[in-house]
């Protein structure tokens, strides 16, 4: 049909006979250049004809191919573009348009290019790089955020969102979900509640995360993003049975390897049955909990979750973990055969938690990274991390910053790193410890650096 409809296009068209009747004596065009006249040869009084086509120029007529090509491209359908030969799919794959459903390209296209004009029209700037390289999986990432990001519970469709599952499970790996709206309260009476209420309180990931199959990393903040004069606190609320439905949707995610999911005012209660539910997770090496309001009995529940999982890296920045909570975590510390870096910055987690983090410390070397930044400790801490110095096995990298160490804590760290060899990053300002101290483990820390540049591990 397409072939035929061209056809017709081809008879019909003036601009098609318009060259032939050029190829005899009239030249048509409103303002013909003057060799082109004077190339007739005529030193007569000029004689001008107005063009019926306005628009018509003395350009070639193309040949019927591309003809043809364009007319697949501005009557895209799957079935004629497999047919083409590779330049002509090359041809049509240059001058698609990123409007097409997606139902016909998800599966048919895989030029590159044909992606990063779909991502850019819509999103820019675009750095592929963050995306492996793929624009394609930088399109069905992106957008599949985006539809996750304004889906309004019993408003959006979920099925506007689970159609989209079988296009795009091939290319999402990781989804970074910066707010999640929640129901739109009943207008005009406020006060009473609805007789049934709403069916979720912001979207259901058990309806998506078993789907993705090649999920790998899954951020999320259960937040609303710029509500300005909007602002009510219920914009900003991981209910109960958000997190029971989180829970249990990621527990069904066999192939995530980090989750993310910060800012939502994650509690003890709440911490509690998302560690619950990673216990014994098969893939999950890295959690990220920072910026919530998790205390001891939730850190006891994490770390449970450490002594029981894979975990190579967790974040507790910026929670309420206390010295009880602190030496839970150390405990599991202590046992881990696979914690690389552990983060509990901005905690309360006193000497009596920095102790016992150290001591763990001392039992068992797997930890590359630590930050124990802002946590009121004082010299006691110190001097436990001293003797982890003195070891020098595999921590590289410790941030002590914002504590109150003291000068004596500052001498003997400072005689700790004087046997050290392995740390080439130590954070000691406003600690108190004296300037003297912070030069010297500067220094240290620099001559460390220089010996891991010459004979890198
Ligand atoms: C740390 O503890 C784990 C579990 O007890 C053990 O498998 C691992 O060998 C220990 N590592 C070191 C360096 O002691
Ligand atoms: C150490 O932590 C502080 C905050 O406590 C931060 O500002 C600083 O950049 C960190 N230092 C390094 C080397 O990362
Ligand atoms: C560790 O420290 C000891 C002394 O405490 C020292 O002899 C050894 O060379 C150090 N090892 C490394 C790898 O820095």
């Amino acid at each position: 049909s397409t072939l035929a409809s061209l056809f017709a296009i081809l008879v019909c068209s003036t601009r098609v006979f318009a060259p032939f009747i050029s190829s005899g004596t009239m030249s048509k065009s409103i303002d013909p250049p003057v060799e082109q006249i004077n190339a007739f040869g005529d030193h007569g009084p000029l004689r001008r004809i107005i063009a019926e086509d306005p628009e018509w120029s003395l350009a070639l007529v193309p040949p019927l191919s591309i003809l043809c090509l364009q007319n697949i491209v501005t009557n895209f359908e799957g079935m004629l573009f497999k047919e083409l030969l590779p330049a002509h799919k090359e041809y049509v794959l240059g001058r698609l348009p990123p409007s097409l459903p997606l139902h016909v390209t998800a599966n048919l296209i895989s030029d590159p290019g044909y992606w990063r004009r779909c991502c850019v029209q819509r999103w820019n700037p675009c750095d592929v790089s963050q995306y492996g390289h793929s624009w394609k999986r930088m399109f069905f990432e992106k957008h599949l955020e985006n539809l996750l990001e304004l889906f309004i519970p019993d408003v959006t469709p979920p099925q506007s969102i689970l159609e989209l599952v079988p296009l795009c499970r091939d290319y999402v790996l990781r989804l970074d979900v910066s707010q999640l709206l929640p129901p739109i309260k009943e207008p005009g009476n406020p006060g009473r509640e609805s007789d049934v209420g709403p069916s979720m309180d912001h979207f259901d990931f058990g309806l998506l995360l078993d789907q993705l199959s090649r999920l790998e990393e899954l951020r999320l903040v259960y937040r609303v993003r710029g509500c300005g004069m909007n602002f009510e606190w219920n914009l900003f609320e991981f209910t109960l049975r958000d997190c029971e439905a989180l829970a249990r949707a990621l527990k069904s995610c066999h192939t995530l390897k980090v989750l993310r999911l910060c800012q939502s005012k994650v509690e003890d209660e709440r911490c509690r049955i998302l560690a619950l539910h990673l216990l014994d997770h098969p893939s999950l090496l890295e959690l990220d909990l920072s910026h919530n309001l998790i205390g001891d009995r939730g850190a006891r529940a994490i770390a449970k979750l450490l002594s029981r999982s894979r975990l190579e890296g967790l974040d507790l920045y910026d929670n309420e973990v206390a010295g009880p909570g602190g030496r839970a975590i150390a405990h599991a510390l202590s046992r881990s055969a696979t914690l690389r870096s552990l983060n509990l910055r901005l905690n309360r987690l006193g000497d009596e938690g920095g102790r016992a983090v150290g001591q763990a410390l001392l039992t068992n070397r797997t930890l590359r990274r630590l930050h124990l930044g802002a946590n009121e400790m004082g010299e006691a801490s110190a001097a436990v991390l001293a003797q982890v110095l003195v070891q020098n096995d595999t921590l590289t990298s410790i941030n002590l910053s914002c504590n109150s160490l003291g000068a004596d804590g500052g001498k003997i760290l400072e005689d700790a790193m004087s046997h050290n060899n392995a740390v080439t990053e130590f954070d000691v300002r406003l600690t108190e410890v004296g300037e003297g101290s912070e030069a010297f483990i500067g220094q240290r820390v620099r001559s460390n650096q220089g010996r891991v540049r010459e004979h890198p591990a």
